[in-house]
This record gives structure tokens, sequence and C-alpha cells, in this order.
């Protein structure tokens, strides 16, 4: 099965339980990490935002919250995005959001100030051309994502840490596969310098920087242009 294939039904599936689970795995700190992005993403005060990989709509609620009255967000997968909208209903949310890949975005080039992805790359079949259309849609570009801590002890006891309490949920939700799945594709996906160097052949961008979290377990990225 193609990677973009598993990873859709993947998340159709565990759509209902995606905001409760992550909360749950992450003890809230998803959302210190997310308040993280949405401050750097609005430090321009950008007139429109575009959120990528949206979920159920964490960054693109954050931003509006922020100020920004101009907000879309996608993802691919049709249950997330339903969750979304119904979330944006009760919240009153002015949000807009789509269902689109990452890879090919429907918008033209430079239409959106500031674009922001979080935890959405790892979870690209085709990174490369994801990254292309990040930097052509949009005038800045901001992404969280997993990565491995610097400290080699860290390292070890963190992700030996989530190989024990992380397949719990797995039997939870009915999907030990996802779990399995959150756990490999962190361990092994390019962080710090590589992936700012993925950015930077990916990106007609010219202004490139990266902050680990918690030494290396998340890292922020950000390129802008001018
Ligand atoms: C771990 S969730 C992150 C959701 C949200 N950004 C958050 O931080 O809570 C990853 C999201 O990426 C989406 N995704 C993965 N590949 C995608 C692609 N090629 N195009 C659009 N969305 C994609 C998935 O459907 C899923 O909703």
């Amino acid at each position: 099965m193609r990677k973009a294939v598993f990873i859709k039904n993947m998340f159709d599936d565990i759509a209902g339980n995606y905001d409760l689970l992550n909360d749950v795995l992450s003890v809230g700190t998803h959302r210190l990490w997310k308040k993280m992005v949405v401050k750097k993403a609005m430090q321009n005060s950008p007139r429109r935002v575009l959120d990528c990989a949206t979920g159920t709509g964490d960054l693109a609620f954050m931003i509006e919250k922020e100020g920004c009255s101009d907000i879309t967000a996608i993802d691919f997968s049709d249950e997330m995005i339903h969750f979304a909208k119904l979330r944006a209903q009760k919240g009153k949310s002015n949000a807009t959001f789509l269902k689109a890949d990452i890879t090919n975005l429907p918008f033209d080039s430079k239409s959106f100030d500031s674009t922001t992805v979080s935890f959405g790359v790892r979870n690209v079949e085709d990174l490369e051309k994801g990254l292309q259309e990040l930097s052509r849609v949009s005038k800045s570009v901001h992404i969280l994502e997993f990565g491995q801590p610097k400290n080699k002890i860290v390292s070890f006891i963190y992700f030996n840490l989530l190989k024990l309490y992380v397949p719990v949920f797995g039997i939870i939700s009915g999907r030990k596969d996802c779990y399995e799945y959150l756990i490999a594709s962190s361990e092994s996906f390019p962080s710090g310098e590589t992936f700012m160097e993925l950015m930077k052949k990916n990106s007609d961008h010219k202004h490139f920087t990266f902050e680990p979290i918690f030494n290396g377990i998340a890292y922020l990225y950000s390129s802008h242009g001018a």
C-alpha cells in the first residue's frame, strides 16, 4: 500500500478520537509547542494565513484567536476536515476548511503571507514536493515537527519510554499500527540541520532558521523570502 493511502486511511479512522489521544499522549505539551509555532507565524501580523495538514484545526483556531481573520486550512483526510468543520461551527470560527493535498495545493503563488504545518510534514509521502508547494504559495513557512533529541542518553530514554506507553493507546484505539507508525516515523524523520537542508533545496525562500524544542524532541523550522 502506498504511504499516502495508509496515512489517509489511518487519520480517517482515528479522527473521532484524535484530539483526546493527542492530549493524553503528549500530556498536553502539544498545546505549548503549537503556541510557539503560532507566535512565530504571527510575528509580522500576516493578513492571510494557511494551515496545512490541519487535522481537526487546532492551529487555525489558535491563529484566529491571535487576531487573524483570513485563515484557510487544508487536510487530505475527509474525516479530519469533517471534525475541524464541526469544531468551527461550535466555536463560531470563520476559518475555511478544505480538503486538499499538501503536494498539490490549489492556491496561486505567494497568495498567503504565512503558512503553518504542525506534525504534518512527517506524514507526507512526497516530502520534497510538499516543501516546494509550501514555499510556492506562501511568503513565509513555519513547520513544527518531531525529531530526535540531540543528547544520545535523552534520546535513548525518550524513545524507550514512548515504546513502553504509546502501544497502550494503539490497543485502546483499535489501531496499534498507527501508534507503531508514530514512534517509527519520529525516530527516523530527518531533523535539525538535515531537515533544514531539505527545506533549502526545495524552497524559493532566502532565509531559513530552526530551533530545537525540549532538546530536539521537536523542532520549529521557519523560512521566508524577503
Ligand atoms: C498528526 S496529524 C496533525 C494534525 C494537526 N496539524 C495537529 O497538529 O494536531 C497529521 C495530519 O496530516 C494530514 N496529512 C498527511 N499527509 C497529508 C497530505 N499529503 N496532504 C494533506 N494533509 C496530509 C493527515 O490527514 C493528518 O490530519
